[in-house]
């Protein structure tokens, strides 16, 4: 049953897109699914999306460069999640010029064709960790196994942290999280931002230049190696996935709230983990850890970050749920499950060829 809400999910097939659209079509939305489908796995994404929900989602498969594409999926939308993106440092410092036209210019034409409707619709955009710079003012100290803070009573970086754009993902991301909340001052447009740590959880199909938690434990399944850029003790905060989708629901029944506002969104101060800290766990799970070369340190890489999500929390009353091990448990059992139904297809397949 439709609630009569339409909600445009950019980047629809994406990891955080694929979940979002997964339950807002469970809760009877109309959604309309705008993807490229360039990042390898969206395909996938969208046939499981498809297969489960039929014909309740709209599909469009269309670039966020493709100002008239866009401006005609989202006339007469109530929400729109911005997720579309180039997404790697790795491939911004390779190509600065594609990720500006993705990033910055994408998002500018997503605003613009808000900004053209008589109710303009609600917009979250998904900001990144990335606009506070190397933060290199922490105090660190260095463990075996990770880098810990020495002020005992630090919170994490909250939103009153300096803009320090690094890497040129970090300016064509910030530079749109600019635009976004300026056009929420300017226009009026209900208009918010999560600045988002680590994100991970099932149907990400992370790679050595994004997604490092399914990167390490696909490359774990698989027994193949994995590079480690840096001492492998840099640590960052870790939200499950479901608990991301809660926050983007709350920030949109809070929409009168969040508007014009950045969030800093992750797991917080009790959801760490680094690099090494990872590797030592797919040891429990999984019975072997992948074999690690390590590598220098890549342009812009953080030592340490964790979010400071209280601003979130206090206007919205948002609680995460999932722990770390849990999380990290549900990712490795999906991938498990996902590569068994992937191999019993491709047998089937090839028995009826
Ligand atoms: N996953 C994280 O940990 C994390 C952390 C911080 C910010 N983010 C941001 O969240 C958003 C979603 O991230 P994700 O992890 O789901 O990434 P993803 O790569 O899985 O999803 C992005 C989707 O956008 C699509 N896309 C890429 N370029 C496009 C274009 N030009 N036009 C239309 N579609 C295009 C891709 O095909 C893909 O399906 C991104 O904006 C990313 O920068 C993610």
């Amino acid at each position: 049953m439709k609630n009569g809400e339409k909600v445009v999910v950019t980047g629809g097939a994406g990891f955080i897109g694929t979940n979002l659209c997964h339950r807002l079509l469970c809760d009877g939305h109309e959604v309309l699914l705008y993807d490229n489908l360039s990042r390898k796995g969206s395909e996938k994404n969208l046939q499981w999306l498809t297969s489960t929900h039929g014909l309740s989602l709209q599909v469009k498969i269309a670039d966020v460069r493709d100002r008239a594409a866009l401006r005609e999926a989202l006339k007469g939308a109530d929400r729109v999640y911005h997720f579309a993106a180039q997404v790697a440092v790795t491939k911004s410092l390779d190509d600065p010029l594609f990720d500006f036209d993705v990033n910055l210019r994408g998002t500018v034409n997503v605003l613009e064709a808000i900004r053209d409707q008589k109710t303009p619709p609600f917009l979250l955009f998904t900001s990144t960790n990335k606009v506070y710079g190397r933060l290199n003012d922490l105090q660190l100290v260095e463990d075996r196994l990770r880098y810990s803070i020495a002020d005992d009573s630090f919170e994490g970086i909250g939103e009153k942290r300096l803009l320090d754009f690094h890497s040129p993902y970090g300016c064509s991301k910030g530079g749109a999280d600019q635009y976004v909340v300026d056009y929420a001052r300017t226009y009026g447009i209900p208009a918010t931002v999560f600045r988002m740590s680590c994100i991970y959880g099932p149907h990400q199909f992370g790679n050595e230049d994004q997604g490092w938690v399914a990167h390490l434990l696909f490359r774990a399944i698989e027994g193949s190696p994995v590079t480690v850029y840096g001492d492998g003790r840099q640590v960052r905060d870790l939200l499950f996935i479901d608990d991301l989708v809660e926050a983007f629901l709350l920030a949109y029944s809070h929409k009168d709230l969040c508007a014009g506002e950045a969030f800093t969104i992750g797991g917080g101060p009790r959801r760490t983990m680094s690099l090494l800290e990872l590797i030592e766990s797919i040891k429990s799970l999984h019975g072997a850890t992948p074999p690690v070369t390590f590598a220098q340190w890549r342009t812009g890489d953080q030592k340490y970050y964790v979010s400071d999500v209280s601003k979130f929390q206090k206007l919205t009353g948002w609680e995460i749920k999932t722990g770390t091990s849990e999380g990290v448990s549900k990712l490795y059992r999906w991938i498990v499950e996902s590569r068994i139904k992937e191999t019993a297809l491709n047998e089937t397949r090839e028995r009826i060829l």
